[in-house]
């Protein structure tokens, strides 16, 4: 199945450019090819495609995988994966996830042309009520999670609202046809997944994508139950520290929900404004990556001001792609989002139980 991506992709490439030079027959030939290939590919994001799901060894899959990735990557670009241990298997069409990782993996790879690291990793996951709330489609529930990551461009936030729109491309004519995304969308959508794609410019992206667990039963819905234990919040305060407006809100409405008392700002000069002139924040909650000052500077500045303060990193990203790159240090407290009120309150608990 990836195999045949990577032929209509290098045709697509060279179509438009040659047209001129070719027969006339040649040229009707071509034209009939690419557009039943460009059919294929409408179905696919216009949900009409007939997919095969089965339970699926995703591990083995993303292992399979490894040496067309890396021939496709190039030496220039590490690939590493991460297999999760005691990995559910997905209820999924296989040759369409293999040809969606390979469509994410070469947007990656376009994305690197200095070279970089590609880190595929695989994991249980579960999303929760409060984000099947804010997110249109997703069902909370449990998914097996395959993140893709990579240290290239990134994409700008007025961008990432549009790359999964059909024929998007920010690629030269030739080089792009847009439709890789919204392909991958589609197949997601269709079998009842969820795609996220995290980015920062300059630092990379990730592509999280949930494929729904195999439960052996057509359509089990879980409605898990929130067991709350009496709140420790109350006494103490939660300074959050988040660009992104969105997840900020999530964070800071969570936190109060648990009943901490809570001060979100956008950026980490103002969090040490308010570091020095409050001593009754206990806990630092801040994104890992942000224009300006970095957590991780942050965090450096802040300890500096109050030393016994706490601190819980959030991130997109994943562990390994944050700690492999050198960003933080193995042993950091990290919560990847999205995450859920459930997490939230584990992770605080944990810190703040001892203090
Ligand atoms: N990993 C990535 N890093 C940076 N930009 C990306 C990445 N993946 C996708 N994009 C952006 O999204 C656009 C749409 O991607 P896609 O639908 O695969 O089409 P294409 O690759 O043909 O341009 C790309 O042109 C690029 O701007
Ligand atoms: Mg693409």
């Amino acid at each position: 199945m990836f195999c045949t991506t990577l032929r209509h992709a290098s045709i697509f490439a060279g179509s438009s450019l040659k047209l001129k030079t070719m027969k006339v027959t040649e040229s009707a030939l071509a034209g009939a090819n690419r557009a039943a290939r460009l059919t294929q590919r409408l179905l696919a994001f216009s949900r009409l495609q007939p997919l095969d799901p089965r339970a699926t060894d995703v591990n083995k899959c993303v292992a399979e995988m490894s040496e067309i990735l890396h021939r496709s990557l190039g030496e220039r670009i590490a690939v590493e994966t991460v297999q999760g241990s005691g990995l559910w298997r997905a209820h999924i069409d296989r040759a369409q996830l293999e040809s969606a990782i390979l469509n994410l993996a070469l947007n990656a790879r376009d994305a690197m042309s200095d070279g970089g690291r590609l880190t595929i990793e695989t994991s249980n996951a579960y999303l929760g009520q409060d984000y099947a709330a804010v997110h249109a489609d997703v069902a909370a529930g449990q998914y097996v999670l395959i993140a893709i990551t990579d240290t290239g461009t990134g994409i700008p936030p007025e961008i990432l609202e549009k790359v999964f729109d059909p024929f998007f491309t920010t690629k030269r004519l030739g080089e792009g046809t847009g439709l890789g995304l919204s392909q991958v969308h589609g197949f997601i959508k269709q079998s009842r997944g969820h795609i996220k794609l995290y980015s920062e410019p300059g630092v990379g992206t990730t592509a999280k994508l949930y494929l729904p667990r195999e439960t052996g039963q057509p359509e089990a819905s879980e409605k898990p139950t929130r067991i709350l234990a009496t709140p420790i919040a109350g006494r103490f305060t939660i300074l959050i520290v988040e660009d992104d407006e969105g997840v900020r809100a999530f964070a800071a409405g969570a936190a109060r929900e648990l009943g901490y008392i809570v001060v979100d700002v956008t950026g980490g000069a103002a969090a040490l404004e308010i570091l020095k002139t409050r001593s009754d924040i206990s806990l630092l909650l801040t994104d890992v990556v942000m224009p300006g000052m970095n957590g991780r500077m942050l965090v450096d500045a802040a300890i500096q001001i109050r030393p016994d303060l706490h601190v819980l990193y959030m991130t997109g990203y994943t562990r390994n792609a944050i700690v492999h790159n050198g960003v933080l240090d193995a042993g950091t407290r990290l919560l990847t989002k999205p995450f859920t009120l459930d997490q939230l309150d584990r992770e605080l608990r944990d810190i703040l139980g001892e203090a």
